[in-house]
């Protein structure tokens, strides 16, 4: 019987923001909180830590950045397997995908790199699914950076200043229907209360 019955599509569930924001945190309570709620759920994040994903973190985290346009082909070439390989996979299992950025973070960041934002987007959904719901967690720049120093560690070659503005420019200029600012600037737990009442509102979970 179970094999016959084809599977209701799963949500696709983005995490968007700066660097700093609270994203990763955001999303795993976000998983549990749906698991607990008879939700299967797969958490994941983009770039990959695939070929094409850790070209473009073993750059960045040695201070460098790739050439603009190998990085937009990298990352363009890591979301096509994540997306075939992961994505569509689980969606069509009836299983819902939390991710830790997508391709709204290319619009943002290889956007303020120079690249036109409408430009990647096209790009983007010529195979990669629209998000039943993204956030865009925002907080202050100065405040992000802040997080990042307290975190510790180096900063690597994204999470300077004046880059960084620029993409939160880029973040709060978009106007798509299934994206929701949330203000992450509080305490953990109120910024989950924020988004669990927008999915409340959009999924009625
Ligand atoms: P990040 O989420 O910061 O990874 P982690 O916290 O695991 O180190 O992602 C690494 C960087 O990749 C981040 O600064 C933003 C950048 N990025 C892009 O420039 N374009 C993209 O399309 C994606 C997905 C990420």
């Amino acid at each position: 019987m179970e094999s016959d019955s084809p599977h209701l599509r799963g949500s696709l569930i983005v995490f968007e923001g700066i660097d700093g924001t609270g994203k990763s945190t955001q999303m795993q309570m976000l998983a549990s909180y749906l698991a607990a709620r008879g939700v299967e759920v797969i958490a994941d994040c983009e770039p990959t830590h695939g070929e094409w994903g850790m070209r473009v973190r073993r750059a960045a985290q040695q201070g460098e950045r790739l050439s603009i346009e190998e990085e937009v082909d990298c990352l363009l070439q890591d979301r096509r397997e994540h997306v075939r390989d992961v994505i569509e996979p689980a969606l069509a299992a009836g299983r819902w995908v939390l991710l830790d950025r997508y391709y709204l973070s290319m619009m943002a960041y290889q956007g303020a790199a120079g690249v036109s934002v409408e430009q990647i987007r096209e790009w983007n959904e010529e195979f990669a699914p629209i998000p039943d719901v993204a956030f865009w967690l925002d907080i202050p720049v100065e405040v992000a950076l802040e997080r990042m120093k307290a975190r510790g560690g180096e900063q690597d070659a994204f999470e300077q200043e004046p880059f960084l503005a620029a993409c939160a420019a880029i973040y709060s200029a978009m106007e798509m229907p299934w994206l929701h600012r949330i203000e992450a600037d509080g305490d953990a737990h109120s910024t989950q209360q924020r988004i669990r009442e927008v999915l409340c509102e959009e999924l009625g979970i």
